[in-house]
């Protein structure tokens, strides 16, 4: 059985639900019914990305489902290639036509490239989009303390989101401590690690069996606790009901404990360093 999902509010004033649905590799028919399926399972947060190539997919999901338009929050994000002040303006409106949206309530930087230092650039497109009203709210991914205040000093304007890598095995303890300060709300993506050497680990396993959750549950549990706003992906409309269903426990903090000493300095699953790492 699923239960509501909480609500959170950002530095903006928008809305967003606690837990919502990753949809990277969700493409074509198939990724349209599991996306239908997620939303009337009961996700109100769909995440999806310009470079996953499924903008039209998700749309598609929408239309399909029984959920009015006004009720979802629908994120996606503008590529490396176009951080270009003219060239963002141009993707975001091809943003919408794929996915025939007329307005993104959620609209990030994938990665901040630092290399090309470009992502100001990015930022002020994203600031111009929210005031034409593209755009209702305006995030970040994987943008470490350095180039969120680069934003911050020369626009005014912070980020509402900074999405980043978040899972167990790289618990993002300072930079989520960052986020708090500076009143960012953090999200994290492949919550679940992507189900490589997790599903198995004793430790999860041991805490799942005591609440008689399952380790997917507890994970997710752990991120909401965390107060992190996870985004599961799945494509089967079973472990999608069963990553909602995190809303009638709660880990003690000895538990919470207990997975935090998962974490590892490198504990990135593919060594993406937004420092260092580039997408374009
Ligand atoms: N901003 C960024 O740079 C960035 C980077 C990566 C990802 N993302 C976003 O974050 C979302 C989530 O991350 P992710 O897709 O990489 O990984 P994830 O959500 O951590 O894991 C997805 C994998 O877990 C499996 N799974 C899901 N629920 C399960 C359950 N209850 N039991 C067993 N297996 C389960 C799925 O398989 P099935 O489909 O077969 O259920 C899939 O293989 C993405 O979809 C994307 O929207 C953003």
């Amino acid at each position: 059985m699923s239960q509501s999902i909480p609500e959170i509010q950002l530095n903006d004033g928008l809305t967003i639900p606690a837990l919502g649905f990753g949809t990277y590799r969700l493409n074509g028919n198939r990724g349209a019914s599991a996306i239908q399926s997620a939303i009337d399972s009961g996700y109100r947060l769909i995440d999806t990305a310009y470079n996953y190539e499924n903008e039209a997919t998700v749309g598609e999901g929408i239309r399909r489902s029984s959920v009015p338009r006004s009720e979802l929050r629908i994120t996606s994000k503008l590529p490396g290639r176009y951080h270009e002040y003219d060239k963002a303006v141009t993707a975001i409106q091809e943003s919408l036509f794929r996915a025939q949206l007329d307005y993104y309530d959620l609209y990030f930087i994938h990665w901040p490239n630092p290399k090309e230092d470009l992502y100001v650039e990015a930022w002020q497109a994203l600031i111009d989009a929210q005031k034409w009203g593209l755009i209702r709210s305006i995030g970040v991914c994987n943008f470490l303390p350095e180039h969120l205040d680069r934003l911050e000093k020369e626009t005014g304007i912070k980020p509402s989101m900074n999405q980043v890598e978040l899972h167990p095995f790289f618990n993002q303890e300072e930079q989520r401590a960052y986020h708090q300060e500076k009143q960012i709300q953090t999200q994290s993506w492949s919550p679940l690690a992507r189900v490589q050497n997790i599903l198995d680990n004793e430790v999860i396993q041991s805490v799942a069996d005591h609440y008689d959750k399952t380790v997917s549950q507890v994970i997710l549990r752990w991120h909401y606790q965390l107060g992190s706003v996870a985004i599961p992906k799945s494509s089967s409309s079973h472990r999608q009901k069963e990553n909602l269903s995190i809303f009638d426990f709660s880990l003690t903090e000895e538990d919470m404990n207990r997975i935090h000493q998962l974490t590892q300095p490198d504990g990135r699953m593919n060594d993406q360093d937004p420092a260092e790492y580039q997408e374009f």
